[in-house]
């Protein structure tokens, strides 16, 4: 299979069968095979919002593959402000061989990739954070198996997190349940290209209010902060409403015995998931941050190989 200069903006850029690939071969790369799919070739890592396990397994990735990475951090990132986002990916098709952003805004990335030729990979944006979520797969399935048949449970916010998942699970044939406050849920268009296709798969899609009602079925439980980046200043009118979404081990208790507990990190202790769920027996959350690596490796070697 080749992915060959294709972009990367959303989960649903890959059919099913091109995301088993992927993840099949992360599988191979944690174990351990070589791959130098990279070599001599150069990825710039543009940053508009802060990160720590992005920026840095894509910077290994990169490096473990044989290429270069050059990182530009938020303090340096200004699209659209000192430069129109097209000329910047004008300029950067000129010297590196991919691009990997982390933007406020979707429509940069969508502007960086129609200006461009060279793939462009969302690293996060305010829709999807699909990079996460390759590495969220590789984790439960590891863990679950096939999961065909299973269902994630995400409690809390509709956020680009809760997107990329309803997409993935869809397409895999996992059930992808959300509860969240009325004014909170997922994009209506996620929800709708969700469904559309789970028809295929045999997943269901459900979006509710109540984690409670939703959680005896669940296999994996995953959360995510209540403010994402952006929206910090909201954080305390949020803690309010997103209360009775926490992922606690009352929450856990209910759910299937062993079922896995999720977040993509950083994790607000204490808000929307307890200390007791994060360092429980039944937490992968770094597994999920290891398999970032992994995943990603596997991305840019189909991407750029
Ligand atoms: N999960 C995740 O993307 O973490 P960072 O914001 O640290 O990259
Ligand atoms: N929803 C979060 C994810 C962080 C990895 C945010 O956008 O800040």
């Amino acid at each position: 299979m080749s992915l060959e200069a294709r972009d990367f903006l959303s989960i649903n850029d890959l059919s099913a069968a091109e995301l088993i690939e992927l993840l099949d071969l992360a599988d191979r790369l944690k174990r351990g095979e070589a791959s130098s799919a990279l070599a001599g070739k150069s990825v710039a890592l543009l940053f508009e919002h802060p990160s720590l396990r992005t920026r840095l397994t894509f910077d290994l990735a990169v490096q473990q593959l044989g290429g270069y990475s050059v990182y530009m951090a938020p303090s340096e990132v200004s699209l659209g402000e000192r430069e129109a986002v097209p000329d910047v990916a004008r300029n950067l098709e000129r010297w590196v061989q991919c691009i990997v952003a982390r933007v406020r805004y979707h429509s940069s990335l969508v502007e960086l990739a129609q200006a461009t030729a060279v793939p462009v990979v969302n690293a996060l944006s305010d829709r999807e954070h699909p990079c996460q979520v390759l590495a969220d797969l590789q984790t439960m399935r590891e863990h679950l198996g096939d999961l065909r048949g299973r269902t994630l449970l995400y409690c809390g916010d509709g956020n680009n997190m809760c997107h990329s998942l309803l997409l993935a699970g869809a397409k895999l044939g996992m059930s992808v349940w959300v509860a969240t406050p009325p004014a909170f849920q997922p994009r209506p268009e996620f929800v709708t290209l969700a469904r559309r296709e789970a028809e295929r798969t045999g997943a269901s899609i459900r979006v509710e209010r109540d984690p409670q009602a939703l959680v005896a079925d669940a296999d994996a439980l995953y959360t995510d902060v209540w403010a994402s980046m952006g929206q910090e200043s909201e954080k305390e009118q949020r803690r309010r409403t997103f209360l009775p979404y926490q992922l606690n081990q009352q929450l856990v208790a209910r759910a299937h015995p062993g079922a896995l507990v999720m977040h993509c990190l950083p994790a607000h202790r204490g808000d929307e998931i307890t200390d007791e769920a994060i360092d429980g027996p039944q937490s992968v959350v770094f597994d999920q941050a290891e398999n970032r690596l992994h995943a990603q490796k596997a991305l840019l070697a189909l991407l750029l190989g």
